[in-house]
């Protein structure tokens, strides 16, 4: 039920929070990840030599945050593909290929054939979903759910989250059962995890407001861009989705990098750019040359929505409107970022009087290929 809220996606946004939280929950002791659903699974996680990830929309986008901390921790490689892609290319797969399913609903028609497909080609297959006893899982060697609890919104939010965080779990549990992750390493991870519930909620507390403010003022732009580097890529990429599917404004998502090899022919006098500003003190390098970019369409007129770590002033002489996002290691920051973007789709789609939970033409789980 939606409560007292005017929308289950705007609901399911202030569970962000909780999102993180119950996935985590039970899977910590002492600094050190133990998660049951994967008690005697070692030798799995020791004979693989590859990940696929496989998932589609939103879930694809946190397979690929997840890339990140997969192949730092794991030292495995990590490719991730668009589950209705992977499954009509004759993809190499063997017995020591991993495919990693993400779904929330554990339906979706193009993610199962992608399992049932890695799983006829000899595959072993690990399941990251949000919906107990789903067909996805029920055809996977393991499952890691995530605890989001019931997603209503078409829009997903709180299970993008969640995936995020499970993938992260998953990451750090294989990392040390292949001894390639230090316990000190694990732990310091571990802990960063466990301050994000909290970090969530300060940015919906301390932003939301001046984001629906500010998405108000823009309910007749017709473009949107978003820029993000290194972890803040799927994370443009998300915000850009989030904003077609629920605000039929047009938007693309662009890694910060690619700019001047295509996409700075889009900047206009008055383009709304958001921009994911990495972390100056984790990221130091990468953060230089993402205000860099900002500089340079800036040039060009564009409008610049930074969201941007606290205290970062770097940017303030660039940006139109800074969204302040708690400190957090890089690896982490994607859980933080990606809530600003949530809410302002939300604040838009609102402010032009949409439908936000039921948009048009979409369903909540596509179950047809
Ligand atoms: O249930 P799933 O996680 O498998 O769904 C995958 C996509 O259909 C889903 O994430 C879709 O992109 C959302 N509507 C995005 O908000």
């Amino acid at each position: 039920e939606k409560g007292g809220w005017s929308s289950f996606m705007a609901k399911e946004v202030s569970e962000e929070p909780e999102a993180v939280a119950n996935t985590i929950r039970g899977r910590f002791s002492d600094g050190a990840v133990t998660i049951p659903e994967l008690d005697g699974l070692d030798e799995l996680f020791l004979g693989i030599d590859r990940v696929i990830v496989v998932a589609c929309g939103t879930a694809a986008y946190a397979g690929m945050v997840g890339k990140y901390a997969l192949e730092q921790w794991t030292r495995v490689p990590v490719d991730v593909e668009l589950a209705h892609e992977f499954r009509y290319r004759d993809p190499v797969i063997g017995p020591n290929t991993l495919v990693v399913s993400i779904s929330q609903s554990g339906e979706t028609m193009d993610t199962l054939m992608a399992v049932k497909y890695a799983r006829e080609q000899g595959a072993k297959t690990l399941s990251i979903c949000n919906t107990q006893g789903a067909t996805i899982p029920r055809e996977s060697d393991a499952i890691v759910y995530t605890h989001a609890g019931p997603e209503v919104a078409v829009a997903s939010t709180k299970a993008f989250v969640a995936q995020i965080t499970a993938l992260y779990l998953l990451a750090l549990h294989v990392g040390r059962v292949r001894g390639v992750l230090s316990a000190e390493d694990s732990a310091e991870a571990v802990s960063e995890l466990e301050a994000i519930p909290a970090k969530i909620a300060r940015v919906i507390e301390t932003e939301q407001e001046h984001i629906e403010q500010f998405a108000g003022w823009m309910a007749d732009t017709a473009s949107v861009l978003f820029l993000g580097r290194h972890v803040g890529y799927p994370i443009a990429l998300e915000g850009a989705l989030k904003l077609k599917e629920i605000s039929y404004i047009h938007a693309e998502g662009f890694a910060a990098g690619e700019l001047k090899h295509g996409p700075i022919a889009l900047i206009e006098p008055g383009q709304a750019v958001f921009v994911i500003v990495p972390s100056p003190r984790g990221a130091a390098e990468l953060q230089k040359k993402v205000v860099s970019n900002i500089q340079e369409i800036r040039a060009r007129g564009a409008r610049v929505i930074a969201v941007a770590e606290e205290g970062d002033v770097s940017v303030l002489p660039f940006a139109d409107e800074v969204l302040r996002i708690p400190l957090a290691a890089p690896l982490f920051e994607p859980l933080l970022a990606v809530v600003p973007l949530h809410i302002f789709a939300m604040g838009l789609a609102t402010a032009k009087g949409l439908d936000v939970d039921q948009p048009r033409n979409l369903a909540k789980s596509v179950t047809v290929e």
